[in-house]
């Protein structure tokens, strides 16, 4: 592992050096969405600048230089996870399509009534959501995985329970975006897959900051969003098995998605293409394949080693003040926790939380986080504030945000 060049790395995010509130920026809320380097809103001005054309369709040297760029992110895509090949790497909008898609054609076509769905307590909506609406269609039932006492992880014993059903389908969070547990979703799959469930991974919160290897894991479906992971918005990625993906019909029809049309009948184009109907965003493939060479060159391994220390050294800061509860593994359960640290101070709500820390210039997240039956049902919280990390963060960052919780005590009161 290689100590990350942390202050080279911050030179490239211009976002860096505004002011909030009249402060130097403390950004803490990369799990909502990450920080943009030049060289991302580079790649973006470049091909608007100088190819910008359609793709797939003009006989012209610039629609090449566009094709071939667009089409070349998905080659640098399908070997960041370790996909087979570029076939298997369908661009979608974000995660939540990602996971809408496999539930809207390979759920169509596999779940039927009485038919169980697998998910865990403690998905993002876009992980659930998608499930409940497709349960409901075919009549079929969805069911929880629990989550262990501490509720922080998942609770074992209650997988293999729900796996005694036959689930068609396990879809599970690999990093959770509240708690930053990392789920084994290697050993979970393995199980899963003895009971002929397909498995489908939520990478949202894993694939910007861990390697990631799709067949190591060896999941059916892996889905991720581009600009959680120094990308542009709008450009998603659902990786599939390519057996999957051919079984699979395609849910938008249109231009491109086709290889014939007749009045009353079609073929579908080649895999990815079948599932890209219209226009592609152009500019958000250009836009990723720009932000997986930037993560590329600074290393995954290397991204991961460095949030761990961050939240190791936030995880200690913390548990030394009073009054403050943190939801997630503590480092010595889970040494390999991700940098996201949810956290509560006692009698403050945490949008005043949040309030106070944009006061002096720190942007963190507070709210459900989207995961609504993990944080009101199970951790029993309306919000909580939550602060993520990423490789441009510093410790000096985390010590502004120990000032902001000590600040927000003395206003409200609280303890010494
Ligand atoms: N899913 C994103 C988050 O957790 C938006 O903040």
């Amino acid at each position: 592992m290689k100590r990350l060049d942390v202050e080279s790395i911050r030179r490239d995010f211009p976002i860096l050096n505004v002011k909030m509130r009249g402060h130097d920026l403390v950004y803490l809320d990369s799990a909502a969405t990450s920080q943009k380097p030049v060289q991302v809103i580079d790649s973006i001005y470049q091909y608007y600048t100088n190819y910008n054309a359609n793709i797939h369709r003009g006989i012209y040297e610039l629609a090449e230089l566009a094709t071939d760029a667009y089409d070349g992110s998905k080659d640098k895509v399908a070997k960041f996870i370790n996909a087979n090949s570029m076939e298997e790497i369908v661009y979608v909008m974000n995660t939540t399509e990602a996971i809408n898609l496999v539930a809207l054609s390979w759920g169509e076509e596999n779940i039927k009534e009485g038919d169980h769905i697998l998910i865990s307590e403690m998905e993002h909506h876009s992980n659930l959501v998608p499930w409940l609406l497709l349960a409901n269609r075919k009549k079929a039932i969805l069911d929880y995985i629990k989550l262990d006492e501490s509720k922080t992880m998942i609770d074992m014993e209650s997988l293999k329970e729900e796996l005694e059903k036959d689930p068609k389908i396990l879809a599970i969070s690999h990093s959770s975006n509240v708690l930053g547990t990392i789920n084994d979703v290697k050993a979970i799959g393995s199980l899963a897959h003895k009971h002929g469930a397909k498995v489908l991974v939520d990478g949202a919160q894993s694939a910007p900051h861990m390697p990631v290897d799709v067949r190591d894991i060896d999941c059916d479906f892996f889905a991720f969003s581009g600009h959680k992971m120094l990308g542009p918005t709008g450009i998603g990625t659902l990786y599939a098995k390519k057996d999957i993906l051919n079984s699979m019909p395609p849910v938008i029809g249109g231009g491109d998605m086709i290889r014939t049309v007749e009045k009353y009948a079609c073929t579908w184009n080649d895999l990815p293409w079948k599932f890209e109907a219209g226009t592609s965003n152009i500019e958000g493939g250009i836009g990723l394949s720009a932000a997986v060479d930037y993560l590329n060159k600074v290393g995954m391994g290397n991204i991961y080693a460095h949030e761990r220390d961050i939240t190791e050294y936030a995880l200690k800061r913390l548990s030394e003040i009073s009054n403050v509860s943190v939801f997630g593994p503590d480092y010595n359960s889970m040494p390999n926790r991700s940098g996201v640290i949810s956290f509560a101070i006692e009698g403050v709500h945490p949008h005043d939380i949040a309030s106070i820390f944009d006061s002096m210039g720190i942007a963190i997240r507070a709210g459900h986080h989207c995961a609504m039956p993990l944080v009101t049902e199970l951790i029993n919280e309306a919000a909580v504030a939550r602060m993520s990390f990423y490789l441009y963060n510093r410790k000096d960052e985390v010590d502004r945000a120990i000032d902001a919780i000590a600040e927000v005590k003395k206003i409200f009161k609280i303890g010494r």
